[in-house]
C-alpha cells in the first residue's frame, strides 16, 4: 500500500536522496517503496541480492524512480562507507538516512560467547553509528538532512532471549541524542523510531504463533496487527520537511503497546 489517496504526500520529499540500510525486506523494503513512491531517489544496501533486485524492478514498474540497489553487508564497515559514498556519487548528496538493518535472531543468556555478542552489536548497532558519520558531512553543509534510527520497543518491554538485541537497541537512543545535539546546530536532525510488534514477513514465519498473536492483541491498546506501512508513514514523516522541529526524542508506533 504505497500510493494511497488516504495518506499524505510530502513536497519536500520529491527528488531528495534517501538511504535505506536493510532495504531489500520487510521494513526497510516498505521503506524504499514508500519513499521512491514520493518522488524520492533511493539508494539501498542489503546482502539480499535476488529481493534487493526484484524490489528495484517492481519499484520501477510501479512508475516510481527507479532505486539504486548495492549488495553490502553493512558489518564491513570500510565496505559500507565506500558504498554510501559510491551511492551518494551517482544519486547526489544523502539528505535522509535511515539506519534499519538489523537481525533480532534469540539467544539465551546462559549461551552467549564474546564472539557472539560482538556480532550482534556489528549487526544491529556500529553501522548506524558510521553511516551517521559517513553522511553528516554533505548534510551538515546543506544544513539540510534527517537520519531515523531503527530502535525498538523490546528496549522498554519485558522480554527474554534477546539480551544482546535489547542492549544495542537501548543503544541506538543513546546514539540519537548524542547526535542529535551534535549535528542540530547545523540543521540535520537524527531521531529514533521505536516499532512495537511488525508483521513483516519474517516474523509471521518465524514468531507469530496464535498464542504470541493474543499476547500482542492483548499488550496493545490497539489490538490490530501492525503492518510495515504503518511504520513507513512514521519514518516519511520524520525525512520531511514537515517535522523540522522535531529532533533527538524517540516515536513510538506499537499500537499502545509500550509505557513511557
Ligand atoms: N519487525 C518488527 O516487529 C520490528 C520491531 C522492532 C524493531 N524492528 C527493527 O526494524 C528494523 C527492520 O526489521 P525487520 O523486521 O524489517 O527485519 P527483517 O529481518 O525482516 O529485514 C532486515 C533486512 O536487513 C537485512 N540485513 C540483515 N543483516 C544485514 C547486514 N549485515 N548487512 C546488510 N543488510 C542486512 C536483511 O537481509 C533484511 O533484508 C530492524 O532494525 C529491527 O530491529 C523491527
Amino acid at each position: 500500500m504505497t500510493s494511497d489517496s488516504r495518506y499524505a504526500t510530502y513536497p519536500s520529499l520529491r527528488d531528495a536522496v534517501v538511504l535505506v540500510s536493510g532495504g531489500a525486506s520487510g521494513l526497510g523494503a516498505e521503506f524504499v517503496r514508500q519513499f521512491a513512491a514520493q518522488g524520492a531517489r533511493v539508494g539501498f544496501v542489503d546482502v539480499a541480492v535476488e529481493a534487493g533486485e526484484a524490489l528495484v524492478e517492481a519499484v520501477a514498474g510501479d512508475g516510481h524512480p527507479r532505486p539504486l540497489f548495492r549488495r553490502c553487508d553493512v558489518r564491513d564497515l570500510d565496505a559500507y562507507r565506500g558504498v554510501i559514498a559510491e551511492i551518494a556519487a551517482e544519486l547526489g548528496d544523502i539528505r535522509v538516512l535511515v539506519n534499519n538493518a538489523g537481525h533480532d535472531e534469540r539467544h539465551s543468556v546462559a549461551t552467549v560467547e564474546p564472539k557472539y555478542w560482538d556480532e550482534l552489536m556489528r549487526v544491529n548497532l556500529d553501522h548506524q553509528f558510521f553511516a551517521a558519520q559517513a553522511v553528516a558531512p554533505a548534510m551538515r553543509a546543506a544544513r539540510h538532512g534527517s537520519i531515523i534510527n531503527m530502535g525498538s520497543i523490546s528496549a522498554h518491554v519485558d522480554l527474554l532471549d534477546l539480551p544482546a538485541y535489547m542492549t544495542a537497541k537501548a543503544g541506538i537512543e543513546g546514539l540519537t541524542r548524542s547526535l542529535s545535539r551534535e549535528f542540530g546546530p547545523d540543521g540535520v536532525r537524527v531521531n529514533c523510531v521505536l516499532p512495537g510488534w511488525i508483521m513483516t514477513p519474517r516474523q509471521l514465519e518465524n514468531w507469530v504463533t496464535p498464542e504470541a498473536d493474543a499476547h500482542r492483541s492483548a499488550a496493545q491498546a490497539l489490538p490490530q496487527r501492525l503492518e510495515p506501512a504503518d511504520v513507513a508513514r512514521l519514518v516519511l514523516w520524520l525525512a520531511a520537511d514537515d517535522s523540522r522541529s522535531c529532533t533527538g526524542q524517540h516515536w513510538v508506533v506499537d499500537g499502545g503497546w509500550m509505557h513511557s
